[in-house]
């Protein structure tokens, strides 16, 4: 009997990016090298107690030095687009002064290499390495950090604005607000929960004039990268649902309703109100110069938030509160909820919610803590899960006419994982970190299996043994 082999059809769009994601300041080290001046995050990665084992990130992956081999394993896993960010302190290493063109020489090799291979270079500005001393004003709590970081964008956007095609201004603003302002668990290391509103309002004033500076210079798409997180209710109560509600404001449209339609969302301006006083930093004018300023959506995808409704109390300054993952979830070696279908209705909600724009997907990972093996191998088979379960998600979403421009893996290598040091390994490629060896993952090979098939599920099929072993012992699936 003749059996005709169909052609397998991508859900995918012809075009689709297919990438991986890394940072400066996790991955570059050589922390002194060409004129670089001193970060935010250097004094505070010395403060005793700051970095989990201790750690800074002096070395990490040694990329700075190390960057043809980083350039080089983007294209043997044919990687279509690769996102980097710039070091603020090495372009501007006092803040606000001089630019330092070395370092500006150094991504542009960098840039250069990617494009010569192919690979798109999606560019982040701040990716939360801003220079120790914007600390004068209070780093992001002063207004000036909106100048000095249009300064430094312009300086970047001069060298390589003809030549990048996906601009980020900002990297999770709600981050840098929450655990460096309001915990002080990353830098700068600030714990006042009334002045981080602050400081998010400035991160998001600087996206819009860093759009503004930037925009005539390069043809290139400009976006801000929040990480947005769904937040569903722990039960059917209305208290509970209120509890989703108003955790939505304050970590995804606190972000979204500026960026998108120029106003802080009602709801989340009242609970800010409450716990920070009148939010008079807000001047006239500043919504117009935030809105409308995303030619795309850089989106970093992670989990999910569970919500039940709480008593305001000391260190819980909203009416809710997190609580653990239903017991049945899967979880990542860090104790994240594996939430692939949050992904795909996350998607369609900002199509039906917000302007469409083009989203990319800037990050999505797990820390899934494998190491070599036997045989020199890293069988890192819960990754391959995750990745085939948020591909999955995505054609799902690209079914429901999301326009996704593509997928960026989080991360392309191990690295300095900010205040949780070394311990968990995000990459595609394993780091031996005393000797730099670079091992890429079993899930890196499959990875370069799915991209060369479009993202097509059925044409790259799970390898049976690893996987059916991970199912026996339960710890996926
Ligand atoms: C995101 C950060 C990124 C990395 C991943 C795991 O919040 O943007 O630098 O730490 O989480």
């Amino acid at each position: 009997m003749w059996v005709r082999s169909q052609p397998m059809v991508s859900p995918f769009p012809d075009g689709f990016l297919w990438g991986a994601a890394t940072s400066a300041y996790q991955t570059e080290g050589a922390l002194d090298a060409d004129g670089r001046g001193p970060s935010v995050w250097d004094s505070f990665a010395r403060r005793p107690g700051a970095i989990e084992g201790g750690g800074d990130a002096s070395i990490a992956t040694d990329s700075y030095r190390r960057w043809r081999d980083d350039v080089e394993l983007v294209g043997e896993l044919g990687l279509t687009a690769y996102r980097f960010s710039t070091a603020w302190s090495r372009v501007v290493p006092d803040g606000r002064g001089a630019i330092n063109s070395a370092a500006l020489d150094h991504y542009e090799r960098v840039v250069d290499a990617l494009l010569e291979k192919g690979v798109e270079p999606v560019l982040t500005l701040n990716h939360w390495d801003m220079p120790e001393a914007l600390l004068d004003e209070g780093g992001w709590l002063g207004r000036g950090s909106v100048d000095a970081f249009t300064h430094y964008a312009t300086a970047v956007a001069e060298r390589l604005g003809d030549r990048v095609p996906w601009w980020i201004t900002q990297c999770e603003p709600w981050i840098v607000q929450l655990l460096g302002y309001q915990l002080g668990i990353h830098a700068p290391g600030f714990a006042d929960v009334a002045s981080s509103v602050r400081a998010g309002h400035h991160i998001l004033l600087a996206h819009g004039a860093g759009y503004d500076a930037i925009r005539g210079l390069t043809k290139g798409r400009i976006g801000c990268g929040p990480n947005l997180l769904p937040c569903v209710p722990a039960s059917d109560s209305e208290e509970d649902r209120l509890a989703a509600l108003g955790s939505d404001g304050f970590v995804n449209r606190w972000y979204l309703d500026p960026l998108f339609l120029g106003r802080y969302p009602d709801d989340m301006r009242a609970h800010w109100e409450r716990v920070a006083g009148p939010l008079d930093f807000i001047r006239d004018g500043d919504l117009a110069q935030i809105g409308g300023r995303m030619d795309f959506l850089g989106l970093n995808f992670y989990s999910r938030r569970v919500m039940r409704a709480a008593e305001p109390g000391p260190g819980r300054p909203f009416p809710w509160q997190v609580v653990r993952a239903p017991e049945e979830s899967r979880l990542t070696d860090e104790g994240t909820e594996i939430v692939p279908g949050a992904l795909t209705e996350l998607l369609v909600r900002l199509k039906t919610d917000y302007p469409e724009v083009p989203i990319l997907i800037t990050e999505n990972g797990l820390v899934s803590n494998e190491t070599p093996e036997h045989d020199g191998r890293v069988h890192d088979v819960r990754r391959i899960r995750f990745l085939r379960a948020h591909v999955q998600a995505m054609a799902d979403a690209v079914a429901q006419g999301v326009n996704l421009a593509g997928y960026l893996h989080w991360s392309l290598l191990d690295n300095f994982e900010w205040a949780l040091g070394y311990r968990p390994r995000f990459g595609l490629v394993y780091v031996d970190y005393p000797t730099q060896t670079r091992i890429p993952k079993d899930s890196a090979r499959h990875y370069a299996a799915l991209i060369a098939a479009n993202g097509d599920l059925d044409a790259v099929p799970e390898e049976g043994g690893e996987a059916a072993e991970a199912d026996a012992s339960g710890v996926f699936g």
